[in-house]
This record gives C-alpha cells, structure tokens and sequence, in this order.
C-alpha cells in the first residue's frame, strides 16, 4: 500500500475533514470505465454532485478528489437551502480518448445501483449529451437537455447567483447593493463568465476582462462595444488600477499568496470552485480589508438549478432561489462579524449547523 493511499483511507475514516458516508470503486472492463462515487452526506437529504471526467494520474488522486469534492458539495448544497447530502463522481481517463456511449451506459448503471442515494449532474469533463446518456440507465440522473427532461446549461443561474452575491457584497462593503459606477474584473468569460458581463452592463458597472482564449474575448468585445475593456492576463487585471471588485470565473486557487498581496479590489466574488488555493487564504483576505464572498455560496445557481429538474424543472421558481443567494451572502457577512471570523469559516459554520439540526431530527 502506498503512501498516497494510507492518506486517502485516513482522510476516509478519521481526518477532521472526512467522515465520509459511503464511497463506491465502480470497474467495467468491456468500456473501460473505472469510476469513484462518494457520499460525503446524505443528512440533508439524497447527495448530489456532478461527475467528473479527468485524466488522473492515479487511482489514489482520484479517490482524493472525489472525496474533496464530495464534502464541498455537502456544504454548497446546504448553503444553498437545497435538501440535498453532497456527493460527487469521478470517472479516471482522458475523456477525449476514452469517453464512449457504452462506458457512460455502464456509469449510469452504477449510479442506478445506489437506488437514489447519489444523484448526478454535469462536471468538468462532462456534459449535457453525456448527461443523457447516463439518464438511459438512471432515473438519478440532472443536467439532462430540454428534450430529455433536464433543464440544460446551468451556467445561466450560476452567473446570475454570483451577481446576487456580488450585490450582497457591494451592500455590505458600500452600504449600496448597486453596482452602477463601480470597476468589476472577471478571469475567464467563459459560459459564466460572459452572462455575468451582461448582468454588470445592465447595472451600470464598467467591466475589465481577461481570457486564455482570445476568441472567449472577442466574442464578449464584439457584442459589446462600451463598457468593456480587456486586459492581457489575470496577473494584468488583479491589479487595474480603481478595480472595486474581482471575480475569479475561471481556474481553482485563483486566491494565493502571490495574488492577494497584490489585488486591487476590495470584494472577491466570482463563480469559480475552490478559489482559496490554502487554508489561511480567507485570513490573509480579511486582513488587508478585502471582502470575500464565499465561492460555494455564490457559485450554487448551478446546482440549485439541477436540483429542480427532480422537481419537472420550472426557470421561474430556480431563479427565485438563485435570487435568495443575496439573502444568504449577507447573513455569512453578518455571522462573520459577529463572529470575529473571515466569511468562508462564517459559511462553513451555518452550513455544519444546518447538518448538524438535519441530523438530529
Ligand atoms: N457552469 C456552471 O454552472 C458552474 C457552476 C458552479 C461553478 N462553476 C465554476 O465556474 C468556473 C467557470 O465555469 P464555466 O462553466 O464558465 O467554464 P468555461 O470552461 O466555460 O469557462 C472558463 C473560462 O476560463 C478561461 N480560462 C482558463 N484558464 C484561464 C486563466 N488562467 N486566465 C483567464 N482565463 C482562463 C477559459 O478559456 C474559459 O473561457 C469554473 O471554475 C467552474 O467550476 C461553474
């Protein structure tokens, strides 16, 4: 057993940030299809979580991650008023060499084994049309297209709970939730991305954008001619001068110790997932002023979506959640004050208590 392994188990069964319910190793040979389905929680109700497909380089870093994954999506789900545990499925392979109908068929048999204790979504690496696939062989299964009962691309309600968020944050660090006047930077408009450069324009904020993909920005230029500026990289739009707000929308650890020191903003609010690269990150925000809006609170447009196609998905009552994620952000703000503590250990707070009272009823 290697050293790796003897981590994940421990984290399994007695790190602080295990206590994981179940995790389940899925092999089918004939497809190729070697998976990892972990519940971290179901005291909310069935877990849920995409499926993702990525090219680990071991087994054991699968594991891991489906287990890190797993637990964020218990705290996203709670966070986000959902009844929904948290839970997350990785599939080990480069999809662009091995992704097949017959390995998402076999998938969703898997899935479909667990008899509705993990329901699945979209993830990096999957999407829509694989959704559907999977669905052929699982009733557990969102993220499905229109035509197949899903309610499609998430990053609609996704880009506009960051917005929620990033009112929530104007109104706590300005005492205004308008955004009008103000600079917002966004890394990566990508499918969140360039919704949320709409919402901004539309409330009057001047918009810097970045992008690895040149045509990610023109396409946002071209539709956009005033109101938007790009700049050449993220290092460049971390620190614009007068930027008021920065929204990391694209990679993990956007937030660490070579970016903090040096942003201009006095808000983060952005849509992408695990943006602290390190615990201490939240601190090190905190105390040079910086207003931090949790990543998983602001971020849950997606996954409030998915959760409703369980329900016969309707736009109208998502959006109606998706709006309270305002709500929600002010409260983490407040709790953290009253606290003493930076918002993302507030968040974590409110969504261990709301477990905690699940599981004693
Ligand atoms: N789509 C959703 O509903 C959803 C929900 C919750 C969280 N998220 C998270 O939000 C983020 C964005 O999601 P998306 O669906 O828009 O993905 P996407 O792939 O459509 O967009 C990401 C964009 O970021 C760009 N990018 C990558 N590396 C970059 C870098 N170093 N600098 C600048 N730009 C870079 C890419 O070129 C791309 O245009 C991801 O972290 C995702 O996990 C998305």
């Amino acid at each position: 057993m290697t050293d790796v392994t003897d981590g994940v188990l421990h984290t399994l069964f007695h790190s602080d940030q295990g206590g994981h319910e179940q995790v389940v190793l899925c092999q089918d040979r004939a497809s190729g299809l070697k998976a990892v389905i972990a519940i971290h929680s179901t005291a909310l109700g069935p877990a849920l979580g995409g499926t993702r497909f990525y090219p680990y380089t071991s087994e054991e870093e699968a594991v891991a991650d489906a287990l890190n994954l797993s637990r964020g999506m218990s705290y996203k789900n709670a966070m986000a008023g959902l009844d929904h545990g948290g839970g997350k499925a990785v599939i080990i392979g480069d999809p662009e060499l091995i992704k097949s109908e017959a390995l998402l068929l076999a998938y969703g048999r898997f899935v479909a084994s667990l008899g509705g204790r993990y329901v699945t979504a979209c993830d990096v690496g999957t999407y829509v049309a694989d959704m559907d696939v999977v669905a052929r062989e699982c009733r557990w299964t969102t993220g499905r297209s229109p035509e197949n009962g899903g309610a499609g691309d998430s990053s609609v309600l996704t880009a506009f709970g960051v917005f929620q968020g990033m009112r929530a944050s104007a109104q706590h660090q300005w005492g205004d939730p308008t955004l009008r006047g103000r600079k917002v930077g966004i890394a990566g408009v990508g499918k969140v991305g360039h919704h949320l450069v709409q919402h901004l324009l539309e409330d009057g904020a001047e918009v810097v954008i970045t992008d690895v993909r040149e045509e990610s920005v023109r396409r946002i230029l071209d539709r956009h001619p005033a109101g938007v500026t790009a700049v050449a990289d993220t290092e460049a739009l971390i620190r614009t001068e007068g930027l008021d707000i920065y929204a990391p929308c694209a990679l993990g650890g956007a937030l660490n110790d070579d970016s903090v020191p040096v942003l201009t903003a006095k808000i983060v609010c952005g849509a992408a997932n695990n943006q602290l690269a390190h615990p201490g990150v939240e601190k090190d925000l905190a105390d040079r002023g910086i207003l931090y809006a949790p990543d998983y609170v602001v971020n849950a447009g997606g996954v409030i979506q998915v959760a409703d196609e369980l329900h016969g998905f309707d736009f109208d009552r998502c959006k109606a959640k998706a709006a309270k994620i305002f709500d929600t952000t002010l409260a983490i703000f407040a709790r953290a004050k009253e606290d003493g503590i930076p918002p993302a250990a507030a968040a974590d707070r409110i969504a261990e208590q709301r477990m905690a009272e699940a599981r004693r009823r």
